[in-house]
């Protein structure tokens, strides 16, 4: 049997009641064999400062280790004004200082987005996958997650009730576990 993954999930919005959050939750149910999903949460991370790169806050340094410690990473975010959170930005950038110690160095990565408009947070997709290339980071091409009209899909209690994005979320997961097999990064 092949040896187990760990993926590392964060959602870039910090809202209680948040879909992209309502994602990873459905992701954690849907994990292949073999494979465990854990969730970060953003909240506490201060605003990224180049001053304190070299006695980065704790939260952060958890952040780092626990992103080192996974064989993949998945990110579900909305998209806000066209582009990625500023609140998943600053963490991404926490993340890949100091210079020399980016801690998602040749991770292979996975997206999911969710939005209530009609473009379900694609453009965001497309901006995190630019920074892919500067953070050396290896994204899953296919399939996209991209739930659009979040509202209609996911319920109040924060259950995504279309079978359809469950199914996707599935497919995603499985994905990723075959590429992080593939590249073998840790
Ligand atoms: C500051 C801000 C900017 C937003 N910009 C966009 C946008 O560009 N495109 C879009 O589809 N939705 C936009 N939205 C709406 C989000 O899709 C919606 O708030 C969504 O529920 C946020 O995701 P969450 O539920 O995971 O918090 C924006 C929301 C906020 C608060």
């Amino acid at each position: 049997m092949s040896k187990p993954i760990t993926i590392l999930g964060f959602a870039g919005s910090l809202r209680k009641g948040s879909y992209n959050k309502a994602l990873l939750r459905a992701a954690m149910k849907l994990t292949p064999k073999n494979t465990k999903l854990e969730v970060f949460d953003l909240e506490g991370i201060p605003p990224f400062n180049q001053d304190l790169e070299h006695r980065i806050p704790e939260r952060v340094r958890e952040f780092k280790a626990r992103i080192k410690a996974a064989d993949a990473i998945l990110i579900a975010t909305p998209e806000y004004n066209y582009s990625m959170p500023g609140v998943l930005k600053n963490a991404i950038d926490w993340a890949s200082r100091p210079y020399g110690d980016n801690s998602f160095e040749g991770k292979p990565v996975a997206l999911m987005s969710a939005s209530v408009g009609l473009l379900g947070g694609a453009r965001a997709q497309y901006h995190l996958r630019q920074s892919f290339v500067f953070l050396d980071m290896h994204p899953l091409n296919r399939p996209e997650v991209i739930v659009t009209f979040a509202p209609q899909k996911i319920d109040e209690k924060g259950n995504v009730t279309d079978e359809e994005i469950r199914k996707r979320i599935k497919q995603l997961l499985e994905s990723l576990v075959d590429w992080a097999e593939r590249l073998e990064t840790k």
